[in-house]
């Protein structure tokens, strides 16, 4: 990737990677339901399609920052179980441009140590899609950084039936028991096995909704809807995100006097946003 960013805006990024990571706790995991493509191509009277590869382009950005400041998990929904649904021209288009981008940078997260995974009913999906993300996970495989999850043809209905099937196998075959099911037994059927649960789910677009994303993973995370489209969702949206998180208080449950001390302050770091982005 050319990188677009004069030195100055790294030097200014890297001061506000090395505050975001003082002021607070970094997310262990975040996901992002990456909405409004096609909004951003309609005002700008462009194709869908231009949406959502200028969408890929944030992907890489935040992709990117999120090896940088030390994000374990990043999970991307990329493609829903609802998505089929759409004209079969911008399904087709959204597998051509999913595989390329495979295809494309799969070297360069593997020199980032970024390791790729995916969530869903992958059988679904084209063979060309599969061969590539085989590649991609196989070729990454090995490597400690971010973990990036890829929810293709996932949903969180789905993701609960398959595992509900999976215990019901089980229970057929004598291994399980019905009393011995329990919260942690699901957890090992869902598709998100071994990830833990996300702390801060980031929605774009403006819109108030889950869609259908990790139902039962999201029972306890923060959340932060960003006004923004997608295709301009970049790295400085992504700090605004993560320093909205740091302020939260997370109970679990519980009252506020049986939790530790609440994170500091990040009034520089928002002094530095609002500089770098004038
Ligand atoms: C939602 O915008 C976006 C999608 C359904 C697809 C997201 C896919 C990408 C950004 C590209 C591929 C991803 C990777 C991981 C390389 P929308 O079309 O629903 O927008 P709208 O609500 O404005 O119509």
């Amino acid at each position: 990737m050319i990188s677009r960013r004069t030195k100055n805006s790294h030097i200014d990024d890297n001061l506000l990677q090395s505050k975001l990571k003082q002021s607070g706790a970094i997310p262990v995991h975040i996901a992002i339901i990456m909405d409004g493509n096609g909004r951003w191509a309609k005002k700008r009277n462009l194709p869908r399609v231009a949406g959502h590869k200028e969408g890929v382009e944030s992907v890489r950005d935040i992709v990117e920052v999120c090896g940088q400041i030390g994000v374990q998990h990043l999970t991307l929904y990329a493609f829903s179980t609802e998505n089929w649904k759409r004209p079969k021209d911008e399904v087709s288009m959204l597998m051509r441009l999913l595989m390329n981008a495979l295809r494309d940078e799969t070297d360069k997260l593997h020199k980032n140590n970024v390791r790729v995974k995916a969530i869903g009913d992958i059988l679904t999906l084209p063979v060309e899609v599969r061969n590539e993300l085989n590649d991609a996970k196989e070729k990454t495989i090995n490597n400690t950084g971010l973990q990036l999850h890829l929810a293709l043809s996932y949903s969180g209905r789905w993701d609960i039936t398959q595992a509900v099937r999976k215990i019901a196998d089980e229970i057929k075959t004598g291994t399980l028991t019905p009393d011995q099911i329990t919260s942690d037994i699901i957890e090992k059927h869902l598709a998100t096995q071994n990830i833990p649960d996300p702390d801060l789910l980031i929605r774009t677009s403006g819109e108030f909704r889950i869609s259908n994303f990790l139902l039962w993973q999201l029972a306890y995370s923060e959340i932060f809807i960003s006004t923004v489209c997608w295709p301009d969702f970049r790295r400085n949206q992504l700090y605004e995100a993560i320093i909205d998180y740091q302020k939260r208080e997370r109970r679990f449950g519980m009252v506020s006097e049986q939790l530790g001390k609440k994170s500091a302050g990040s009034i520089l770091i928002k002094k530095i946003l609002k500089h770098v982005s004038g």
